[in-house]
């Protein structure tokens, strides 16, 4: 099944363990490329403090050109101490901005799950995580990230402002786009999360994501506020399935869905628009305290590239398989330090080894 026409990937390895666990997971894209010929082609680019220190910005027009010529753009963390004190416009996190914002990705996907073999992960007793599967859907070009900001006075007359804009075509797309993944889901439940006994906003999203609930009437849609979501994760997060929210509380929610399921270094995500390109990137930050020692746990990142191959290329069974060499090598007993709990632990080249090891 050769592919029509070569597909170029976007490569930016960002910074700290990014480069590292990025490289890995370009292997393993190499390697199912040759094995399915999907035409793959890989060309970096700069971003994050990276590009800060090569040409002074956090994300140089020439990285934007490549990925706006290619059909998905794989990134690792961006940023870390060194660029910390820079202005707003010239920090690294202004790459992700910028990347979410010029392709219109306006959903962000973010899959928590606990496989068996790492129930004792979680920092939650197993009976309460064991089976949980659900999949945060955060919208991503909106709200508090993308509102008007400003900032006057000084000392005690300081004051500062930041503002929630949403539109109902901005609430519609995603919380469709939710519903259609909730559709290929063995549950088909949607969890809608918004603040609707507080802000305006959020009672636009609830009306909003009410008359989309009709148009999925094969699907369970329910609301939840978003101070009862933080706890339902905490106490019962197997009745999650599907969860979609506006920006700051897909960011809250995501980490903390990561962190009840004890897999933060297992944790992919995608952020999709309407048309390619998509963007694909592990959850974990740079990790600057272990860059450059090849320990980072690259599973993240090489679930990441399931995820580009479902989402971004359309190619579900490459995308299967790795997913299934990763859990193989968990159930073997592979582990990297993060999570092998002060046992003898595999290196970030040699864990990606015994994924490609696995690999059908
Ligand atoms: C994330 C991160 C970013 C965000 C930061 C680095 C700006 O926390 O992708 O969740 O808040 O969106
Ligand atoms: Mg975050």
């Amino acid at each position: 099944m050769s592919a029509a026409r070569p597909r170029r990937i976007a490569v930016i390895p960002g910074d700290g363990i990014g480069r590292e666990v990025i490289a890995e997971a370009v292997r393993v894209l190499a390697e199912v490329d040759r094995r399915h010929e999907l035409g793959l082609e890989f060309e970096e680019g700069l971003a994050g403090g990276a590009a800060i220190d090569a040409v002074g910005h956090p994300i140089p027009p020439k990285t934007v050109e490549l990925c706006r010529r290619s059909d998905a753009i794989l990134l690792g963390a961006c940023g870390g101490p060194k660029w910390d004190r820079g202005p707003r416009e010239l920090r690294p996190e202004q790459a992700l901005f910028t990347l979410r914002k010029t392709f219109g990705l306006y959903a962000n996907l973010r899959p928590a799950i606990v496989p068996p073999m790492l129930l004792g992960a979680s920092p939650l007793r197993r009976e309460i995580v064991e089976g949980a599967d659900l999949l945060i859907v955060r919208e991503l070009t909106g709200g508090l990230y993308f509102g008007a900001q400003s900032r006057t006075g000084e000392r005690e007359h300081a004051a500062a402002l930041d503002t929630l804009p949403y539109s109902a075509v901005e609430v519609r797309r995603v919380v469709r786009k939710a519903c259609e993944i909730a559709r290929r889901r063995p549950r088909r439940k949607v969890t809608s999360v918004d603040k609707a006994n507080v802000l305006e906003t959020s009672r636009l999203w609830r009306e909003v994501a009410t008359e989309v609930a009709r148009e999925f009437s094969d699907l369970t849609v329910e609301h939840m506020l978003v101070d009862n979501c933080a706890l339902q994760l905490v106490y019962n997060p197997k009745q999650f399935d599907v969860i979609v929210t506006e920006n700051m509380f897909g960011d809250i929610l995501s980490d903390e869905a990561a962190g009840v399921m004890g897999s933060l270094g297992l944790m992919p995500s995608a952020s999709l628009g309407d048309r390619p390109p998509g963007l694909f990137e592990p959850v974990h930050g740079t990790a600057p305290d272990i860059a450059g020692k090849g320990i980072a746990n690259p599973l993240a990142a090489i679930l990441t590239t399931a995820l580009l191959l479902r989402y971004g290329l359309g190619q579900e069974a490459p995308a299967a398989a790795i997913e299934a060499a990763v859990l193989q090598a968990l159930q073997d007993g592979c582990r990297t330090a993060d999570l092998a709990g002060g046992r003898p632990a595999l290196g970030t080249a040699a864990m990606t080894d015994a994924v490609l090891a696995r690999l059908h």
